[in-house]
């Protein structure tokens, strides 16, 4: 498959097309600048971003699977038509364990290398859930930066509501000295407290035990940081208006057998979404999301 893709899709000294874990077929992607992203076609899960000294931006668990029946732990998992456990099909939907098609590959004119991928209703996918739909997913790498775009476009005959998330693992150093930015204020789900409501009281986010919350329209600029590294990644969202924060910590770590015990130490989650908002789409219509993540020193 690999292979087959290559000859379509490949651009010399910019896509590449190999054979990943798993002999999963995936699309490496280099801008000019030395940076990389890579997109599995299993689940259009983009598993690695990196800047151009080569320094990976992305979580990967050692731990995890590769296989067609089961998500990847890490990159980037996209969670449709579900949320989490937030409905009846498998929990974060099923997108995230389909085989998706490579649509187009290209170098725009300034020198932004892209990748679009596309999943739509299958057999399996109807009986889950029944509604014909696209579901595109646009990668667009640049120097210091990398922007997805999501889109949903119904292609059916009925109404439908979904929930959509990039459910993005940022890789750090060392979760004791990471801060999340830009929530202070936000109303939150605590999917720890039965789904409690409250309201963020911090302006700087930090980590010592399992977190797990959906701050709902939160502001579309946010940000981590990783002291130990001096790096920050601004994460900037447009029609995603909720931010979910999640890290297992140690219990749930071990409990979970595509994750390592101490993998928790060297991630954390920042996913863009839309879960509080369902999106409807009728016959026809479309709805476009998207989320960039761009490199800074902390000092800018
Ligand atoms: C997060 C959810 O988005 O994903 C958590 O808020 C969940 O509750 C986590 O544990 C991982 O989910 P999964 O299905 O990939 O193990």
């Amino acid at each position: 498959m690999a292979e087959e893709l290559g000859r379509q899709f490949e651009i010399p000294d910019s896509v590449k097309v190999t054979e990943g874990n798993g002999g999963m077929p995936r699309v490496v992607l280099t801008h000019e600048s030395g940076s990389s992203a890579e997109v599995y076609i299993h689940g259009a899960h983009v598993t690695s971003w990196k800047d151009a000294e080569g320094k990976e931006l992305f979580f990967l668990s050692g731990e995890s699977n590769w296989a067609i029946d089961k998500p990847i732990r890490g990159g980037i998992p996209v969670c449709f038509p579900q949320f989490s456990g937030q409905g009846s099909l498998p929990p974060h939907g099923f997108a995230r364990d389909r085989d998706w098609g490579l649509r187009r590959t290209e170098v725009l004119s300034n020198g932004i290398v892209t990748a679009e991928l596309q999943l739509t209703e299958t057999a399996e996918t109807l009986e889950l859930w029944p509604h014909q739909f696209a579901l595109g997913l646009r990668l667009m790498l640049d120097e210091d930066a990398l922007t997805l775009q999501t889109q949903v476009t119904n292609t059916g005959s009925q109404l439908f509501d979904f929930q959509l998330a990039l459910h993005t693992y940022f890789s750090v150093e060392d979760i004791h000295r990471v801060s999340v930015h830009g929530l202070e204020g936000i109303v939150f789900i605590d999917s720890l407290k039965d789904g409690a409501r409250e309201t963020e009281s911090r302006s700087s986010i930090r980590f010592k035990e399992e977190t797990d919350r959906i701050y709902v329209d939160a502001p579309d600029s946010l940000r981590v940081k990783d002291e130990a590294t001096g790096r920050a990644i601004t994460i900037e969202k447009r029609n995603m208006p909720d931010a979910v924060v999640w890290n297992p910590w140690t219990a749930k770590a071990q409990r979970m057998p595509d994750f390592g015990d101490d993998e928790y130490l060297r991630m954390v989650c920042l996913e863009t979404g839309t879960i509080e908002t369902r999106p409807c789409v009728s016959p026809g219509n479309r709805w476009q999301g998207e989320t960039t993540f761009s490199i800074q020193g902390q000092d800018r």
